[in-house]
């Protein structure tokens, strides 16, 4: 079953409490962070303290997509302030073999992302050694913009990989998913679907989460009969 998990990135930060009790209650699997430090992207959200805050309100995973340059200095101090999965962009870390058996050590889950222009490759060597690849459908630094349909070709060949290598690791999507594009997200592989946009402005938050679920089992269905969805 795809899993959802809404981004708080399009929720009131004034009132974080409350998007996490509608975010639980509207039935979601994961609560998806975005970190952003200025640097390694153009713009800044938040950090260890907020965390802490949000853990005290939720039963969900902490699902936190560090988009931060250098994470691995970071990781032990996101583990502590209540993170569940810890992902890392690719391009911001040197050692990235090494801070994801940090994040392991730790007794999160470790994820490894890519930038839309980051080809597969970066990442080849590693995937053995992650629970999750996240895979940025749009540019990461801001919510609300549109899903890039090239994205595509790398989450069929991401899955191709993780078939081959026999591995359970889980393929996220993030950035402009939506009831549309979410059906050939996970038509072409994706298990977990990330959406701010979508989720906070629909009619409810609920209603949100119910109808990417439906268009997720959509994407599921076409996926075992071959049926191929209208590109988006
Ligand atoms: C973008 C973030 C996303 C963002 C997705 O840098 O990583 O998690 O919240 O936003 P939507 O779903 O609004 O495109
Ligand atoms: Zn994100």
């Amino acid at each position: 079953m795809t899993l959802i998990a809404p981004s708080l990135l399009s929720a009131d930060f004034a009132n974080l409490a409350a998007a996490v009790g509608l975010v639980e209650a509207g039935g979601a699997d994961w609560i998806h962070l975005d970190v952003m430090d200025g640097h390694f992207v153009p713009n800044l959200t938040i950090g260890p303290p907020v965390i802490t805050a949000i853990k005290k309100f939720s039963h969900l995973p902490l699902d936190t997509h560090l988009m931060i340059e250098d994470p691995g200095r970071w990781v032990e101090i996101y583990r502590r302030a209540g993170a569940d999965i810890i992902t890392v962009h690719a391009e911001a870390t040197r050692h990235l073999h090494r801070t994801l058996h940090q994040i392991k050590e730790l007794g999160a889950r470790a994820g490894v992302s890519l930038n839309p222009a980051t080809p597969v490759s970066a990442i080849e060597e590693v995937l053995s050694d992650v629970d999750l690849v996240l895979v940025m459908t749009v540019n990461p630094g801001f919510g609300a913009q549109e899903f890039i349909p090239n994205t595509l070709g790398k989450i069929r060949a991401i899955r191709d990989l993780l078939h081959r290598a026999k591995s359970d690791a889980l393929i996220e999507v993030d950035g402009g998913i939506d009831d549309r594009t979410s059906i050939s997200v996970v038509h072409a592989g994706a298990g977990v679907l990330v959406a701010g946009n979508y989720i906070f402005s629909a009619q409810s938050v609920k209603d949100g989460v119910q109808t990417l679920r439906e268009r997720a089992a959509e994407g599921e269905r076409r996926r075992k009969t071959g049926d191929i969805p209208r590109m988006v």
